[in-house]
């Protein structure tokens, strides 16, 4: 099983505000499901619920929780770790590990490969990207982002992988 982070940050590392994104970018969100779709995506149950149509269409969702009787559609996997995650993988799949910052925390030592989007500006918010040490990864892709009256803020697709 291949692991991947998919996240965007800002300047300081912040990636939620008020159980959502601190920023509209919707070219990000575009870039974000081009990049998971047809992944299984890995996420805790506050990202989950972050999402304003329910689970993500065209891939496996599932979702991390300590309630183990946390309600999800037929479709959605509910896990109490990642124990059991390869159940639900193939060897060869890349699994979209998608936040929040527990749920990094509790990949770090597994991932593979990086998916991050810097936004260039500081914003207000509650949670961060949890620290990861680049010295581990090798940039291998980095892609200026198209700025206009909907995507405001200068940002960057840049892809790592574990060296
Ligand atoms: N910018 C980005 O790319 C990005 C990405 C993801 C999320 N976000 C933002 O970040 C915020 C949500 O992130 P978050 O870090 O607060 O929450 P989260 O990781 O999405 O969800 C936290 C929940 O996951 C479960 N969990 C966490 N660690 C666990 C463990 N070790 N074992 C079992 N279950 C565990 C718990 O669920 P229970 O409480 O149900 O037990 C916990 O309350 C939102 O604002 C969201 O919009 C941003």
């Amino acid at each position: 099983m291949i692991i991947s982070f998919v996240w965007a940050e800002d300047k300081n590392h912040i990636i939620g505000k008020d159980g959502t994104l601190p920023w509209s970018m919707p070219n990000d969100l575009k870039h974000f499901r081009n990049v998971t779709a047809h992944h299984t995506i890995v996420m805790g149950r506050k990202t989950y619920e972050s999402f304003p149509n329910g689970p993500l269409p065209n891939r496996l969702n599932i979702v991390i929780s300590r309630n183990t009787k946390y309600e999800v559609p037929e479709s959605v996997v509910l896990l109490s770790d990642k124990n059991k995650l390869s159940n639900y993988v193939k060897d060869d799949e890349e699994v979209m590990v998608i936040g929040g910052a527990g749920i990094f925390e509790m990949f770090k030592n597994e991932v593979d490969r990086l998916y991050l989007t810097k936004i260039d500006h500081e914003f207000d918010g509650d949670v961060k990207m949890i620290d990861l040490n680049y010295d581990d990864f090798k940039l291998i892709g980095k892609k200026e982002g198209v700025v206009d009256d909907k995507n405001i803020y200068p940002y960057t697709f840049e892809t790592y992988d574990k060296i």
